[in-house]
């Protein structure tokens, strides 16, 4: 699946994300700026959190106990569409999905 970073400050970047690995996975392996991953996908750290864009956000898994006590201590503001990148699994069904990557995770 396709994954769209929306940046706050500069031109999205466009990244190829594995089938049954996470957004932040893909994030990550595409160094993609702003999303950190420090706990290694285990929603212990916030740092992969994401805006997910409003008409994606009905196609995705609900937000996990853990994921949303973690969601709770992110460094940007926690918004309705806010979603830990870690927490949410890229799949083929949904071949596309764009998301706004904060201005800090620290
Ligand atoms: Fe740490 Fe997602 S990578 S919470």
């Amino acid at each position: 699946p396709t994954v769209v970073f929306h940046q706050p400050d500069s031109p999205p970047d466009v990244v190829e994300g594995k089938a049954g690995t996470s957004l932040m996975r893909a994030a990550v392996e595409n160094n993609v700026r702003g999303i950190v991953g420090e706990c290694g996908g285990q929603a212990m750290c916030a740092t992969c959190h994401v805006y997910v864009h409003p008409e994606y956000l009905d196609e995705l898994e609900p937000i996990g106990e853990d994921e949303d006590e973690m969601l709770e201590d992110t460094a940007a503001p926690r918004l309705d569409r806010s979603r830990l990148g870690c927490q949410v699994a890229l799949d083929d069904a949904l071949p596309e999905i764009h998301v706004d990557v904060p201005p800090t995770q620290v």
